[in-house]
């Protein structure tokens, strides 16, 4: 087994191969993650253990080497799924795509992104569940202008939350947040006090999101516990990083990596959010700086997939829950954020994150492989 990821050592591909003289000298051939594994020690002596048994061995070397770029990738690729597996709760579809929006500090507008990414999609026909998991300072549904009521429907050992929707074009939005839960009486407030113990959990294996296309999750600010949960309960989860055009983010490109590697997060790209500002005489002023998106992308070895203009009416939009796609009449410098979505909303369902249905190929090789390998 392997410590970290808690799973068999053989099927994840680590193991490399065996060779036994006739000494009784065996060699046991182990390829690692990362060549210095914290835990290699741990790893060398649980397999020194497993094989003590063997009379045949009298003299046992574990030789350990890093694996390559492609057996890694097969490696996480395996262990998401078996992670997958083993939360039969989630109603997630499996063709569907898990993007969390992240950043390494507040108010670089994640929330905003969500909401107006997630609508952008929409509006192409896709059925996009949202999730705020930012449980104390949730904004989405103040963004989306949507209100209403989530009840726990079913019994206390099994009940399902239905998401409050929301029509965008020909597509629609499945949204479930804290601000659906924040009622005054007794009854709500008990169940909302059994809730936000573990609020992400419920929020991810509770409700349901057997229609989504995409399930897009609008993080809280920091690096921290909600992450990692995530990782553990959804490690399909794709991160799709936002920051300003400020240089020098390498900190939070560090920690976003950091974060990544702890969690095996796949991360989608990188978005850049109020970049230059565009009056409508058509000057560019870099308000914020620039660079800092290539520069964080560059970091994290992954690609710079859009840069969102400082637009103010993103705010003004946001107070009166109406996002970009969805307003009728715009200026120039505003239509120019409204086409940034628009393509960033069509490369993720093209090329960045399509749907699994739609990449032919792949799909059918990992609906392959899924049937070949049966229960582990
Ligand atoms: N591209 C943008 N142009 C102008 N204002 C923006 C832009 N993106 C976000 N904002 C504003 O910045 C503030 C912080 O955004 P928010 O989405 O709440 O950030 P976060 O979720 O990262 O804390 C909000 O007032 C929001 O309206
Ligand atoms: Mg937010």
């Amino acid at each position: 087994m392997d410590p970290e990821l808690g799973d068999n050592i053989v099927s994840l591909g680590m193991y490399l191969g065996f060779d036994l003289d006739e000494l009784g000298s065996a060699t046991v051939k182990i390829g690692l993650t990362a060549a210095k594994c914290p835990l290699r020690n741990q790893l060398k002596r649980d397999i020194e253990q497993a094989l003590a048994h063997l009379p045949e061995i009298r003299k046992l070397n574990v030789a350990m080497g890093e694996l390559s770029g492609e057996q890694k990738a097969k490696l996480m690729d395996i262990a998401r799924r078996n992670a997958q597996k083993e939360s039969p709760n989630v109603e997630i579809p499996q063709s569907a795509r898990i993007i969390a929006i992240s950043s390494g500090k507040g108010g670089v507008g994640k929330s905003s992104l969500t909401a107006n990414l997630a609508a952008a999609i929409a509006s192409q026909g896709y059925t996009v569940g949202l999730l705020d998991a930012d449980i104390w300072g949730f904004s989405l549904p103040r963004m989306l202008g949507v209100s209403g009521r989530i009840e726990a429907e079913g019994t206390k050992d099994s009940w399902r939350m239905t998401p409050i929707t929301k029509k965008v074009g020909d597509g629609e939005l499945q949204i479930i947040s804290m601000g659906f839960l924040a009622q005054r009486d007794s009854d709500a407030i008990m169940w909302r006090g059994l809730m936000l113990s573990r609020a992400l959990q419920h929020f991810i294996e509770n409700a349901s999101w057997s229609a989504v296309d995409y399930l897009f999750i609008d993080m809280p600010p920091g690096t921290g516990d909600i992450q990692m949960a995530l990782s553990r309960m959804l490690p399909r989860t794709e991160m799709v990083i936002v920051t300003t055009p400020a240089k020098g983010a390498s900190l939070v490109a560090a920690r976003m990596g950091d974060m990544a590697k702890k969690g095996h997060l796949r991360i989608a790209g990188v978005v850049e959010n109020m970049s230059g500002f565009t009056c409508d005489h058509g000057a560019t002023y870099p308000l914020f700086g620039s660079g800092g998106g290539q520069e964080v992308a560059d970091q994290l070895g992954t690609s710079l997939i859009a840069q969102i203009p400082f637009t103010p009416s993103i705010a003004k939009l946001g107070d009166v829950g109406i996002t970009l796609v969805e307003a009728e009449t715009l200026h120039e410098h505003e239509k120019a954020a409204k086409n940034a979505l628009i393509r960033l909303a069509t490369d993720i369902v093209t090329k960045v994150a399509p749907i699994y249905e739609v990449q032919s190929c792949t799909a059918r090789i990992l609906a392959a492989v899924d049937s070949a390998l049966g229960p582990l």
